[in-house]
């Protein structure tokens, strides 16, 4: 898939049905999304991502946060309530139009289309916090590698970047392999989440198992040669203090200092 491909589903996507676009869950779909019940799981996910920074004894400015793949600024907005300023980014204009249609912070929270490879638009150090959640596993990996060297670009020294990445292994479209990835990845993995109690959509209920099991720069290795992304090169050049833990095989976020 190319960012080009990507571009279009999400521009199909923001028209048809954003919310269910951003969160499938199945009795939401056709535009059933309750946006108050849609946008209070982004406040909640926030909460638990400054929790697991302060258990990882990472202390954020409160400044400036960018959101990567903002769709309609659920975490955006979430950011809002934390940070004195939230820009949203966003490949697809339709997601972006609803990110404002939605958007209850005024210029406080700014959202912006980027249809490149890069975050050229954004200027280097003028970030606390960087934040990505359920986006970066739809671009190629070498475009998902550039867009984290960049996020280090636009950190401020000391600022904190927290993102997910796909850590499973990669199959070709079509395979077998892709098929039974996608089935543990679904339907698999939200019943393993149904029976220990959690509910099936709350992607932040891993971060929370993840910092309790370890926050251990070793776990790395692991998920970055699983994810068959250049993520180790990355990571040694430009962090002093990686934070990696991993989620049977759904998705990783990391932690990262830079230098
Ligand atoms: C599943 S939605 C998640 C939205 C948001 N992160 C959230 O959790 O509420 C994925 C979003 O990522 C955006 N996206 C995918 N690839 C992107 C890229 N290369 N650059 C910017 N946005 C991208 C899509 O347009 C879509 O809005």
């Amino acid at each position: 898939m190319t960012l080009k491909d990507v571009q279009k589903t999400y521009e199909a996507n923001g028209k048809e049905d954003p919310l269910y676009a951003v969160l499938s869950r199945k009795d939401a779909k056709d535009n059933k999304w309750d946006a108050d019940e849609f946008f209070a799981t982004g406040r909640e996910e926030i909460a638990d991502a400054m929790n697991h920074l302060a258990r990882l004894g990472l202390e954020v400015n409160k400044g400036r946060a960018m959101d990567f793949g903002c769709g309609v600024g659920r975490l955006t907005q979430a950011l809002c309530e934390e940070f004195g300023e939230a820009v949203g980014i966003d490949i697809s204009y339709s997601m972006i139009e609803n990110a404002e249609k939605y958007n209850k912070f005024g210029d406080r929270c700014e959202f912006r289309v980027n249809t490149t490879d890069d975050l050229a638009q954004l200027d280097d150090a003028s970030f606390d916090f960087v934040y990505s959640n359920i986006s970066l596993q739809h671009s190629p990996p070498e475009a998902s590698s550039k867009y984290i060297a960049e996020f280090f670009r636009i950190l401020q020294p000391g600022g904190v970047a927290l993102f997910q990445i796909p850590s499973g292994p990669r199959h070709e479209p079509g395979l077998l392999g892709a098929k039974i990835y996608a089935i543990k990845r679904g339907p698999l993995r939200r019943f393993w989440k149904r029976i220990r109690g959690m509910s099936p959509w709350k992607s932040t209920t891993s971060i929370n198992r993840w910092s309790k099991r370890s926050s251990k720069p070793a776990a790395a290795a692991l998920s970055m040669r699983r994810s068959k992304a250049p993520f180790a090169a990355l990571a040694s050049a430009c962090c002093t203090a990686p934070f990696v833990s991993d989620f049977w095989d759904g998705p990783c976020f990391q932690a990262f200092v830079p230098n």
